[in-house]
């Protein structure tokens, strides 16, 4: 009798247990250069590092029976109902995968949340909107008010459900271990150059082989109105840089266009995503938003802004009441959705985590992201005790005295 060969079932199982499992998976599938880019972050990178740190100083203290059998998580986010409190957030994703954007927006759409899309996107938001995913449409605040227009008119003619105004940019882009090389073009010569840090990565090779082409890095959602050819990354990223920042008029500006636009449908909702001051979110009320994201950009903004899990409360407390509150930064697992949660958002927005499922698996890596965060944001429920995310409040975590940050009172004082 031939001996039974064992297998490690495990080795060949493309599905990964946590997000820091699909980060390394990342890591070692895509080139350098292409896995720094997500990695991102700035200057001495502190504000990166603690928002996924401070969610680690918050606990749980679970009840050992009286546990619910029947839990819930479905909410909705800006008239979207969503099947768990976890959105995409937009990111410029680079090359990341072939399907880019479309893989993540499927996933979003099977497993019932809700896909962000910015406008420095590798696909065009009619392609994304065309998997049928609810897709709230990003915008920076970057060329001139004619052409921000444009972008918003398409956006809603693709089908767009809201939009983000992602206005926090400082442009502070400085890193102490040194950015990753992203090339104008990828012609000819950028391949050559980059050979050595690409042909090892043979798996992330072959998907770009099978779809037919290489990694784009124009971005299609900067189109001009007169049907002129997208512009690539580093032509996009000039125009943000030359273009004056917003003020507080611009904001309201902005929304009021939007919801001038989408009349006819009642006026789509506007979220202003960046917000980590009270008194910003009070002004953002008062130009008339939908929505803020809690966020500091997941710490590739300005560094030194504190986690976001920590301004969170105080912000939710000055404006929950008024307009939803969301948050992004630093969300791995769904204990910290839960934290949050708890804490005052109505929903948060993932970045990295979606990123490197991505990475990892393509469309079935967001996927397996999104079931990872379902699953923890259960089991967080079951040991509290709770039978929905409804009945989150504060006081079920155990919070450090020291932990919640109002940055308007701190900067009033300095
Ligand atoms: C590689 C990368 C690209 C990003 N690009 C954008 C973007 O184009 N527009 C935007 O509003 N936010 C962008 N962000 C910020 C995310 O939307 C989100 O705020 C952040 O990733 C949340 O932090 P997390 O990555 O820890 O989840 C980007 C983030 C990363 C990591």
């Amino acid at each position: 009798m031939a001996a039974l060969k064992l297998e490690n079932p495990w080795k060949a199982n493309p599905w990964f247990e946590s997000v820091a499992v699909a980060q390394e998976r990342a890591r070692k599938r895509l080139p350098t250069p292409v896995y720094d880019a997500l990695v991102a972050g700035s200057e001495r990178g502190q504000t990166i590092a603690e928002n996924e740190a401070a969610f680690a100083r918050i606990g749980f203290a679970p009840h050992v029976a009286g546990h619910q059998a029947e839990r819930s998580m479905s909410t909705s986010v800006l008239g979207c109902d969503i099947s768990l409190p976890v959105i995409i957030s937009p990111t410029g994703v680079q090359a990341v995968h072939p399907d880019g954007e479309v893989a993540v927006a499927r996933a979003a759409a099977a497993r019932g949340t809700v896909m962000g899309l910015s406008n420095f996107a590798s696909k065009s938001v009619e392609e994304v909107t065309a998997t049928g995913a609810n897709t709230f449409f990003q915008m920076y605040w970057t060329g001139d008010r004619d052409v921000m227009v444009h972008r918003m008119q398409r956006a809603h003619a693709a089908g767009a459900k809201a939009l983000i105004a992602t206005l926090d940019w400082s442009f502070s882009m400085g890193r102490d271990w040194g950015s990753p090389e992203i090339p104008e073009k990828v012609d000819l010569k950028a391949a050559l150059r980059m050979a050595p840090k690409v042909v090892t990565k043979v798996r992330w090779l072959k998907g770009f082989a099978k779809a037919g082409y290489i990694p784009d890095l124009t971005a299609p959602n900067l189109a001009p109105a007169d049907g002129g050819p997208a512009p690539t990354f580093f032509g996009a990223y000039y125009e943000w840089m030359t273009t004056p920042p917003p003020s507080w008029e611009d904001v309201a500006w902005v929304c009021e266009q939007w919801k001038q636009l989408t009349a006819a449908d009642g006026g789509k909702p506007f979220m202003l995503k960046g917000v980590a001051r009270v008194d910003d979110a009070r002004r953002a009320v008062g130009a008339g938003v939908d929505a803020i994201s809690v966020s500091n950009h997941g710490g590739n903004n300005l560094d030194g802004t504190p986690a976001t899990i920590r301004l969170l409360e105080p912000i939710a407390d000055a404006v929950g009441g008024e307009i939803e509150v969301l948050l992004d930064g630093g969300v791995r697992r769904g204990s910290d959705v839960v934290k949050a949660l708890a804490l005052g958002a109505r929903a948060v927005m993932i970045g990295r985590a979606y990123l490197w499922g991505l990475g990892a698996n393509g469309q079935a890596g967001v996927e397996n992201v999104l079931d990872i965060l379902r699953g923890g944001i259960d089991s967080a429920l079951l040991g509290m005790g709770l039978s929905s995310i409804d009945q989150l409040v504060p006081e079920l975590l155990l919070v450090p005295d020291d932990f919640a940050v109002d940055a308007t009172r701190n900067s009033a004082r300095a």
